[in-house]
């Protein structure tokens, strides 16, 4: 087990919302949802310690970005610390919520992936109602959000997404569902005006 993260844990109870990081096994199921060979840039809400995020870096292109926000302090100084040598990846000790403003001020106009570790199921409706929003709005056309969580209550909230595929990972400390929720490329209509794709799933 992590010190630092049961450290974190006693420290802030409903944020962290774990006691243990996730699994060797259920890093690998998250990261096995990532085409790395398309993704350029991924951000992650809720990295933590980072079990993750050193998955993520080991995996993606060299050229590809990496975005981590982390609202903890210390787990932030860890991150920084972790990845200090590795010019891909941005540590920010910020809400999750600041993702648009850091993609302008970084000249990002997409994201292709994010992955949230946050326990969203804490978050009041209208908070999490414009995260998810945000979230959208800053995927690419095709770009996945991956979250992981004890329970599957954001499927009912997500329905901006497109598609939603859902999963129940048994072998974590609790169990996980494992949700991506998709953005399909929008379609021209005849008109010359977009629309997005009929197949939208509801949850
Ligand atoms: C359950 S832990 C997950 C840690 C790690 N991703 C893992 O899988 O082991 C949740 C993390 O999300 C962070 N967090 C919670 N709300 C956040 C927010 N709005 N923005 C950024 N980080 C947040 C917490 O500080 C904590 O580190």
């Amino acid at each position: 087990m992590s010190a630092l993260f049961f450290k974190r844990f006693l420290q802030r109870p409903f944020q962290i919302a774990s006691i243990v990081p996730s699994s060797r096994a259920l890093v690998e199921r998250v990261a096995a949802k990532i085409d790395f060979d398309r993704a350029k840039v991924i951000a992650e809400y809720g990295p933590g310690e980072g079990v993750h995020s050193r998955e993520i870096a080991r995996r993606m292109r060299p050229d590809a970005r990496l975005l981590l926000f982390e609202l903890d302090p210390a787990f932030s100084r860890d991150l920084e610390r972790q990845f200090a040598d590795d010019p891909r990846i941005a540590v920010l000790n910020r809400n999750a919520a600041d993702l648009p403003l850091e993609m302008k001020t970084r000249g990002i106009n997409h994201c292709d992936y994010i992955l949230s570790g946050i326990p969203f199921s804490i978050l009041k409706i209208d908070k999490k109602r414009a995260l998810l929003q945000s979230t959208y709005d800053a995927l690419a056309p095709n770009g996945s959000f991956i979250i992981y969580q004890v329970t599957n209550e954001l499927k009912q909230h997500a329905t901006i997404f497109d598609e939603a595929e859902s999963e129940y990972f048994l072998q974590n400390i609790p169990p996980m569902f494992v949700t991506v929720f998709r953005k399909h490329v929008p379609s021209s209509n005849g008109n010359g005006a977009v629309e997005y794709s009929e197949s939208r799933q509801r949850a």
